[in-house]
């Protein structure tokens, strides 16, 4: 059995633990795919520094040398960023290597040119870490129900902010502490501001939605909040609610009219938003995550597991790995991307949600009436009012129906500008409670 040559781009978190796992499966791995796997390289930044179970002899900087070395079958970038991954999976896909790749920042950046090229090279692409660490979830989405007609998507996707809101919910946890811990236990990208700022969870949705709905979607596409605006007024509101504020990636197909077709756009979102203690995304703890799809057919599935870490996101790359391994053993290959579909992507305005609106006012008569009519003009219909007397002020806590985001934005917005309005404490978005 003539042994497959794997490249290994990077050996950080995710790339140590690939290098474990081929060295200590490995008569297992050769088993399953019917031959033997064989570390050829490993780019690394810093080639100084030691690494378990990587002899000096195979650590190199010079990754496009190694990516287009002709003893090289198969490339495992797990580098990150946009450059010189792209570069480098680029070179590796016209020189007839196949490609396993972690790296959802690249591929919802420009996975035009990334599919493109694996098209056009005739390569293998398999990305299944790139979204929810060890779950798989992209296969299922690629393989298993592409026959269906899928309707939404939605999940916590990125296990560090997931980690971050459960420490400040259940331990009373800053957030800079949170976001400490979260770095420490590998968790977190190489600069955590793509995770607290919602650009990790976007490329994610991205991704997912593209999938699902055959349509392109890049990142920038995504309407993307983060969690750094999360305050303890609203963890706290959540509390009262018998809620939990989670980072949401939501993807929905937007019907036409009368339902038929494929739709009249998609919705492709991420942000914080309460939920209710009962929804089983509420019991998403630490860095988990999980995903709910709707599918016409299929109906509703779960899919729930590990989000993030090394180990976990090791054992996706596995997968992919065994997966092109195989194909090249058996001479085939696997599922090609099409979006054929070209459904365009529809403004956040244009999203239907709910809002929860903490305000601190004016305790004296007429204050409700007025606050009631705004929402009125605006046609944002109020589901429920709270109301706390305090001294002079009172809080008001209101929840609305689903109105346009657009519609229920400008409501807030002029609240904030009524004089009987002391202070907008709290605003979030309503999810997974349909009332
Ligand atoms: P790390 O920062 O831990 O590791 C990055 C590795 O890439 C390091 O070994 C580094 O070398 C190497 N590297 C950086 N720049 C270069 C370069 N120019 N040439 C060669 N090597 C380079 O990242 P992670 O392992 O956490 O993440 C890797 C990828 O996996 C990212 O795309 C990430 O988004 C994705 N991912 C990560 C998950 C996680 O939980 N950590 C989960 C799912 C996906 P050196 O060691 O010398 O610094
Ligand atoms: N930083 C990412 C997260 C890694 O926290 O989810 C997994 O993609």
């Amino acid at each position: 059995m003539k042994p497959l040559r794997v490249a290994l781009l990077g050996c950080g978190t995710v790339g140590s633990e690939v290098v474990r796992l081929l060295h200590e499966q490995a008569a297992d791995l050769t088993a399953r795919i019917g031959a033997p796997l064989e570390l050829a390289g490993v780019a690394v930044r810093r080639i100084d520094k030691a690494r378990a179970h990587v002899t000096p002899d195979l650590l190199t900087t010079d990754a496009m040398s190694l990516v287009t070395r002709e003893d090289v079958d198969i490339v495992v970038e797990v580098i990150g960023g946009i450059e010189p991954a792209r570069s480098l999976l680029l070179a590796a896909m016209k020189s007839g290597k196949s490609v396993v790749t972690a790296n959802k920042a690249l591929l919802a950046e420009d996975g035009e040119t990334i599919f493109g090229a694996a098209r056009e090279y005739g390569a293998d692409l398999y990305y299944e870490a790139a979204v929810a660490g060890a779950i798989p979830l992209l296969r299922p989405l690629r393989e298993s129900l592409v026959g269906d007609h899928v309707k939404r998507v939605i999940g916590i996707v990125n296990g560090t902010t997931n980690y971050i809101l459960d420490r400040m919910d259940a331990h009373g946890a800053s957030f800079v502490d949170a976001l400490e811990e979260a770095q420490s236990l590998g968790y977190a990208e190489a600069d955590p501001t793509a995770d607290v700022e919602g650009f990790d969870a976007a490329a994610k949705a991205a991704i997912l939605a593209q999938l699902a709905f055959h349509t392109p979607v890049s990142a920038a596409d995504v309407h993307r909040e983060g969690i750094t605006e999360v305050t303890s007024a609203d963890v706290a509101g959540a509390k009262a609610m018998n809620s939990v504020v989670k980072l949401l990636a939501i993807c929905e197909r937007v019907p036409d009219a009368d339902g038929s077709g494929n739709g009249r756009g998609v919705s492709v979102r991420v942000y914080p938003a309460m939920i209710p203690r009962s929804h089983p995304l509420a019991s998403v703890r630490e860095a988990y995550n999980a995903v709910f799809v709707e599918a016409e057919s299929a109906g509703s599935l779960m899919f729930y597991g590990a989000g993030a870490g090394g180990a976990p996101t090791a054992s996706a790359v596995l997968g992919d790995l065994v997966a092109v391994a195989r194909n090249r053993v058996g001479g085939t290959r696997g599922p090609v991307e099409v979006t054929y579909a070209e459904l365009p992507v529809l403004p956040m305005g244009e999203t239907v949600t709910r809002y929860y609106i903490q305000l601190d006012v004016a305790d004296r008569s007429g204050v409700l009436a007025q606050v009631a009519e705004l929402f009125a003009r605006h046609d944002v219909s109020i589901q429920a009012v709270q109301q706390d007397g305090r001294g002079e002020d009172a809080q008001l806590v209101i929840v609305t129906h689903r109105a346009p985001d657009a519609a229920l934005a400008a409501t807030v917005e002029e609240l904030r500008r009524l004089d009987i309005v002391r202070e907008v404490a709290s605003v979030m978005r309503v999810e997974a409670d349909d009332a």
